[in-house]
């Protein structure tokens, strides 16, 4: 008889396969079938050694602000095990993704007898993610990555599809590398001290899947959004698992964002952008601003005759239970139009846009007049 993986997938349990060839890994997403936070540490060191069995050098890189909850636990987990773990915390915030942040990870690594063999455990958020997998990519010419995502952002989007970098002063996510992680584990235990409105913000990036690309999931949510805005546990591990899926098809379709396929995650971010840099960064939380941004590209959709107005309405209900904003009233019109001709998507100095025809299909649509942009926004002041 084969000797039996320690992390068979239960039923309550979902993997999901991210198909890309020798840089293919699994994701796992888990919560509700353990009780307690020490029994999760134990089954997320589990699913680390079950992946990465040789694994002798653990680099633990985490937000401190989930410290004490999952990083220290899990050092000890490890260690316990004979494993050499060396850690180093992240200070909390998106001013971590900086080159200052990124040299001194290096100096430490180095200091840490981090080698090719060491694996980095990133343990965080996005930026945590972002900045920790920019950090395994480049030291030593790259070394494996886990990725353990504790906001819901991260669970559904920025653990999966390989994107790390760090700002530059005025340039948000400028320096960076496509780095596929070694496995990704989103256990939805880890959220519990996640503050609401970090929550809520995750949410808008869950509905976007359901508009891109997933009309049956978007159905879904909007059976069952009272139960995920409750964070009930399996309606969470379905919102989660279905979000992955999404994005793993997408990124599965197009890793480096070259054929186009990609670009249709960022449905709604050429408005978001917009709205966060005039709006000051950190006055709405990114998921908030997407969810703006969304109602903005319906509309620009429906004023070009693509899409119908129950699209927009089915979205903007969706939006309101989850008590995501959909105005945003101080817009300044002139400063997003000067942010969005800025844009990577811009095409021979015409904004281009991910526009929806239908609840599960969007296309990046070009040559669009700023009239139609500035109806758009004005619609949702
Ligand atoms: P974040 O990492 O800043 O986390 C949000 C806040 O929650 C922080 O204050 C953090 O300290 C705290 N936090 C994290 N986990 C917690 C927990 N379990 N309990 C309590 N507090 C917790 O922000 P985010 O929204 O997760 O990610 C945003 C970042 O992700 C941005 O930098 C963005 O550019 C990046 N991003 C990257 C991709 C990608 O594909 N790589 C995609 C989307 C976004
Ligand atoms: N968040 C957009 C992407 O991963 O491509």
């Amino acid at each position: 008889l084969e000797p039996q993986s320690k992390t068979l997938p239960t039923t309550k349990e979902k993997h999901i396969h991210v198909e890309l060839g020798d840089r293919s890994y699994k994701i796992i997403v888990s919560g509700s079938e353990v009780t307690n936070a020490t029994q999760a540490i134990v089954r997320m060191a589990d699913q680390i050694l079950d992946v990465l069995s040789d694994l002798t050098h653990a680099v633990i890189l985490g937000d401190e602000a989930v410290a004490s909850s999952v990083s220290e636990p899990l050092e000890r987990e490890l260690s316990g095990r004979k494993i050499r773990v060396s850690a180093a915390q992240i200070p909390s915030g998106e001013t971590s993704k900086s080159v200052a942040e990124l040299a001194r990870l290096w100096e430490w690594m180095l200091s840490a007898g981090v080698d090719r063999r060491s694996v980095v455990i990133a343990i965080g958020g996005g930026v945590t993610g972002d900045l920790a997998g920019f950090a395994a990519a480049t030291y030593a010419r790259g070394l494996r990555v886990v990725q353990i995502p504790t906001t819901l952002l991260s669970m559904v989007d920025s653990s999966v599809g390989g994107k790390t970098g760090i700002n530059l002063p005025g340039a948000k996510n400028m320096v960076g590398a496509f780095w596929q992680p070694s496995l990704v584990i989103a256990d939805s235990i880890t959220l519990n001290t996640l503050p609401d409105r970090e929550y809520v913000s995750g949410l808008a990036e869950v509905i976007k899947y359901g508009v891109i690309e997933d009309p049956d999931f978007f159905h879904w949510l909007e059976v069952n959004i009272q139960s995920l805005i409750c964070r009930d546990s399996g309606a969470l591990r379905e919102a989660i698992s279905r979000s992955c899926e999404s994005k793993a098809r997408v990124v599965g379709d197009d890793e480096r964002e070259t054929s186009g396929r990609r670009a249709i995650l960022n449905y709604g971010h050429t408005f978001a952008h917009a709205i966060e840099a005039t709006a000051g960064y950190g006055q709405l939380l990114h998921g908030e601003a997407v969810a703006i941004g969304m109602q903005m590209a319906a509309s620009l959709a429906i004023a070009l005759g693509r899409a119908d107005q129950n699209l927009l309405d089915r979205q903007t209900r969706l939006l309101v239970q989850s008590n995501l904003p959909i105005k945003f009233p101080e817009a300044n019109v002139p400063g997003m139009l000067e942010i969005m001709r800025r844009d990577k998507k811009v095409e021979y100095g015409k904004l281009r846009f991910v526009l929806p025809t239908k609840i599960g299909h969007v296309e990046l649509v070009g040559n669009i007049d700023e009239s139609h942009v500035v109806a758009a926004i004005q619609a949702h002041v």
